[in-house]
C-alpha cells in the first residue's frame, strides 16, 4: 500500500466517523424538536361559563344532558379555527362575571348583552347576535299590550339580566309595582300561567323559542323594548384571548359556519350583526 492510498483510507475513516457523529446529533435534534412540536400542538383548553336555560342560545339537550345551543356551537367553531379547546360549565347568570374575574372560567358565552356597566368589569368581543327585550303575558291576558300597561303590575325576570334591569327601572319610575326575580327561564315563564306574575321581560328570541317549543299558554305583546347585542366576555386585560375570539368570530362569519348556525337554531337573518 503506497502512502497516497493510506492517506486516502485515513481520510475516508475520518469522514465516516464525522458522518456518524452528525447523524447521531441530527437524530437527537429531530427527536427533541419533535417533542417540542408535540408540546406546542397540545391545544389550550379554555373554560367557558354559561347559564343553560336560555334556548336557543344555551340549554341542556334532554337526551344527552349536555349543554348545547347557538352560543355553544359558535364558541366551539371559533375554538376550532383558532386552535384551542373549550370546556363548557353551567352556572347562574349572576355568577358569570364574578367567575371570570376570579379566574374560575376564561370566557362567558351566555347571550350576554354588551352594555356600558358590564364593559367596566369585563372585555367584550365584537357583537355576535342582535337581540332585544320583549314583553310576554299569559295568552288570555287582553289587558297588557305594551310597557305603558304595566302600571301597578308584577313583572318576572331572570336574575342579573338586562330584563331585570329594565323591570327595576320601570319600578323606580313608579310604573311596575313588584319585580319577581328567578334563576332560570323555565321557572320564570311558569309564573305567567300560575298568575304570580302579570308579565315577563326577557330576550325576545328566547321567549319566542319558548313559545315555539309548544308553550302556547303565553304570548309576546307590543314592540321590542330595546335593541341589544350579545358578545363573548373575557376578564379585563386578556388581550390575547380576546384577539383569538375576535379573529375566530370573523373567520366563522366569513366561511359559512355562522350562517349555518343561524339556520340550525332557527334564528332570523337580522340576528346577524353585519
Ligand atoms: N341578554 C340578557 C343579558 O345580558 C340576558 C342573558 C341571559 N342569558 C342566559 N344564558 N340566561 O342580561
Amino acid at each position: 500500500m503506497n502512502r497516497r492510498s493510506k492517506l486516502g483510507q485515513i481520510a475516508l475513516a475520518v469522514l465516516l466517523v464525522l458522518g456518524l457523529m452528525l447523524t447521531v446529533v441530527a437524530c437527537g435534534n429531530s427527536e427533541q424538536s419533535n417533542n417540542e412540536g408535540n408540546e406546542a400542538e397540545k391545544p389550550v383548553v379554555y373554560k367557558v361559563g354559561t347559564e343553560p336555560t336560555f334556548a336557543p342560545f344555551e340549554y341542556k339537550d334532554i337526551e344527552t344532558d349536555e349543554i348545547t345551543g347557538f352560543d355553544i356551537d359558535l364558541i366551539k367553531a371559533i375554538a376550532e379555527v383558532s386552535g384551542f379547546e373549550v370546556e363548557i360549565q353551567g352556572m347562574g347568570f349572576d355568577a358569570l362575571i364574578p367567575a371570570l374575574q376570579g379566574g374560575t372560567i376564561d370566557i362567558v358565552a351566555s347571550g350576554m348583552t354588551i352594555d356600558e356597566e358590564r364593559s367596566k368589569q369585563v372585555d367584550f368581543t365584537a357583537p355576535y347576535v342582535n337581540s332585544g327585550l320583549a314583553l310576554a303575558v299569559a295568552v288570555n291576558n287582553e289587558e297588557i299590550n305594551s310597557v305603558e300597561d304595566l302600571q301597578g303590575k308584577t313583572v318576572a325576570v331572570q336574575i342579573g339580566t338586562t330584563g331585570a334591569k329594565k323591570a327595576n327601572a320601570l319600578k323606580d319610575e313608579g310604573i311596575v309595582k313588584k319585580v319577581l326575580t328567578y334563576d332560570t327561564i323555565d321557572v320564570l315563564m311558569a309564573e305567567l300561567t300560575k298568575g304570580t306574575a302579570d308579565a315577563v321581560i326577557n330576550d325576545l328570541p328566547v321567549t319566542q323559542e319558548f313559545i315555539n317549543k309548544g308553550h302556547h299558554e303565553i304570548k309576546i305583546v307590543g314592540e321590542p323594548l330595546d335593541s341589544e347585542q350579545y358578545g363573548f366576555a373575557v376578564a379585563k386585560g386578556k388581550t390575547e384571548l380576546l384577539e383569538k375570539l375576535n379573529s375566530g368570530l370573523q373567520t366563522v362569519m366569513e366561511n359559512g359556519t355562522y350562517a349555518e348556525l343561524l339556520e340550525k337554531y332557527n334564528l332570523p337573518e337580522n340576528a346577524w350583526p353585519k
